[in-house]
Order: structure tokens, then C-alpha cells, then sequence
């Protein structure tokens, strides 16, 4: 390794849930405990360079051009360990991030950002590239990240107790479908609750979280069938039910946790005003009062139309499928 610049970059786009995670089955190792389907977005991207410098005593980390919080270091520094440990080389880094969405997209970027750090740390560390095992890398540090290692529609199992191994994989590549995510950008409600805390809540004190482990691998199962068979209203029927049970732990957790803002009922009604005119639209919503609405190509400007119509939506875009992460060394 010495001589060699232990240096490289990596690419990775974010996703939406489509059947989501909520729930650790192992809370150390960051085990899902249910089974989540993504779709990767293109446009919205991480690009992460790390460098690993023997001169350093401890990791740099900067973030979109700023010194990164103590919090968010440590996280990297968590991640950055693993590979460390894997590569044999005990060298501190220079991580430097930057995330290219739309202007304040609202949307986290924690999948895409531990994904690309995940590859770069890897490849910089001369770690042969790996999907999988960047997948199971990427998921010890953020589940959902897992699923943005790969392009198009992915999965990622629940896992058990103790399960280090656990890695997404892929359902369809990018042009198996070509749907439209439209994103409507709603005001911002009061100041979130971060979804690893969330869901830790809805473990501990939600009477339905019992509720939700039971039936979320069934729809899980309906949304990958309907992947494969290009079945929107299936998918989308599912994929709003996933969506509202997960919202249910949460607002019936204690204390509650309400993620909508007024404009994100507005905005599920202007989605179901659209279907009772025939638009085949679903809606969703993550652990925040933004709505994402999916659709078919060639109804997307009319969803957009509508949503930027609807009170309180302050931004509207469209994402399409995805490609899976890029790592240059
Ligand atoms: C509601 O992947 O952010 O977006 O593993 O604790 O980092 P941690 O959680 P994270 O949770 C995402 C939750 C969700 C649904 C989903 O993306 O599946």
C-alpha cells in the first residue's frame, strides 16, 4: 500500500422507500426488522472523496464545504473504523462531501451520503470493490443506505439478532420501469425527530408496533411482485398502506411524533383527487411532512401541476430511476 495514494471518490444517488423500514431487530449492528424496497433517484447524489494521510492524529471531516458537527464526524469516524480495521490500516482520513440536490431538496441525504462514503473509504483503503459488502457497510451505519449501493429497484431483507452480513440487493435495473417520482416540498413543521430515534421510540412505547412488524413483510412481498410485473396500482395501493402503518407507530408513540405539517394532508388529498380523476398516483412519506408522489412517465408534469397548486407545497421536482454507486480511485 505505500507509495500508492490511498485516495479515491465515490457517487451515490439517495432512494425512496417503497416498502419502508421502521424498526431495529438488533439496535447495536443497525438490523432492520422488516423487509424495505427502494427506488434509487437519479439527480439527487452524494459525491464523497476520502483520502487516508499518515500524517493526520485524527479524521478530518467536511461537509458540503463545512467542518462537519462532532456528531456527524463520529459517524464517519464509526464507518471509517470498520474499513480500518477490514483494510489493515491504521491511518487516519480527509473526508470531504458534498451532496448534489435540488436547493434545499428537504430530503435526507444519509442514504446516499453513507453509501458513498462506504465506497470511497473502501476503495481508498484498497479494498477490492464488493457490492454486497459495501451494501452490509453502508447498512451497519444507516439501514437505508444499504439500498443506494445499487441502481434501480432494491431490497433489503430484515435481518436477526447479531446479523453483521446483512446487504441489499437488486429487484430491476433502472430501465426495468420507467416511473416518475414527483417530490412536493412542503413548509417546514416543527423541528423533526431523526428517524433513528423514531423508530427506537415506536419499539419501546408504540402499542401497534407489534402491529407493524406482523403485516409490513406482506406488503414488502406485494411491492416486489408488482415491481416485477409493472403493476402500478398495486404497488402503489401498498406502498401508501406501508407508509400510513409506519406513521401510525410513530404518532402512537410516547411522547408522539408527528411528522405531517398541515400542507401534507393537503398535498394526500390533491393525490387522491388526482386518482378519482383516473391518474394512476400514490403517495409517501418518510420521517418528515414532505409528500412524494409516484407515477407513470407520462403523467408526471400533471402531478407536478397539481402539486404545486396545493396549498403550502413550497417546491415541486421529478426524479426518475437511478444508476447504483460509482467509485473512482
Ligand atoms: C422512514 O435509514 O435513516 O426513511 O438505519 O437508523 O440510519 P437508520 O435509519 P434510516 O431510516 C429510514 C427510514 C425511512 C424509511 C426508509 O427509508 O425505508
Amino acid at each position: 500500500m505505500s507509495g500508492r495514494p490511498m485516495e479515491a471518490r465515490a457517487r451515490a444517488c439517495a432512494n425512496i422507500a417503497l416498502a419502508k423500514y421502521w424498526g431495529k431487530a438488533d439496535v447495536r449492528r443497525n438490523v432492520p426488522a422488516v423487509p424495505s424496497i427502494s427506488m434509487t433517484l437519479d439527480q439527487l447524489v452524494t459525491e464523497t472523496r476520502v483520502r487516508f494521510d499518515r500524517s493526520l492524529s485524527s479524521d478530518l471531516v467536511r461537509l458540503d464545504g463545512r467542518r462537519a458537527t462532532e456528531a456527524e464526524a463520529e459517524r464517519v469516524t464509526i464507518m471509517l473504523n470498520r474499513v480500518r480495521r477490514e483494510a489493515r490500516l491504521p491511518v487516519k482520513a480527509h473526508v470531504s462531501s458534498h451532496n448534489h440536490f435540488p436547493t434545499a431538496a428537504g430530503l435526507a441525504s444519509s442514504a446516499s451520503g453513507f453509501a458513498a462514503l462506504a465506497g470511497a473509504a473502501s476503495a481508498a483503503a484498497g479494498i477490492p470493490f464488493n457490492a454486497r459488502q459495501l451494501s452490509a457497510l453502508a447498512r451497519a451505519s444507516s439501514a437505508s443506505a444499504a439500498r443506494s449501493i445499487y441502481g434501480g429497484f432494491v431490497e433489503l431483507p430484515a435481518g436477526g439478532h447479531g446479523d453483521v452480513d446483512l446487504a441489499a440487493r437488486q429487484i430491476a435495473p433502472p430501465v426495468h420501469w420507467n416511473l416518475r417520482l414527483v417530490v412536493g416540498l412542503t413548509e417546514p413543521g416543527k423541528k423533526k425527530v431523526g428517524s433513528t430515534e423514531g423508530m427506537e421510540r415506536s419499539r419501546k412505547t408504540s402499542p401497534y408496533y407489534q402491529a407493524w412488524l406482523d403485516q409490513a413483510p406482506r406488503w414488502s412481498r406485494t411491492i416486489k411482485r408488482a415491481i416485477k410485473e409493472r403493476e402500478l396500482d398495486t404497488l402503489g395501493a401498498a406502498m401508501e398502506r406501508s407508509t400510513l402503518a409506519f406513521h401510525c407507530c410513530a404518532i402512537t408513540s410516547d411522547p408522539p411524533i408527528f411528522y405531517w405539517a398541515p400542507a401534507t394532508l393537503a398535498a394526500l388529498a390533491t393525490v387522491r383527487a388526482l386518482r378519482e380523476r383516473g391518474v394512476s398516483v400514490w403517495a409517501t412519506m418518510d420521517a418528515g411532512p414532505h409528500v412524494k408522489a409516484l407515477c407513470g412517465a407520462s403523467d408526471a408534469s400533471r402531478v407536478r401541476q397539481a402539486l404545486d397548486r396545493t396549498q403550502g407545497v413550497t417546491r415541486t421536482w421529478v426524479a426518475k430511476p437511478g444508476p447504483g454507486i460509482e467509485v473512482h480511485r
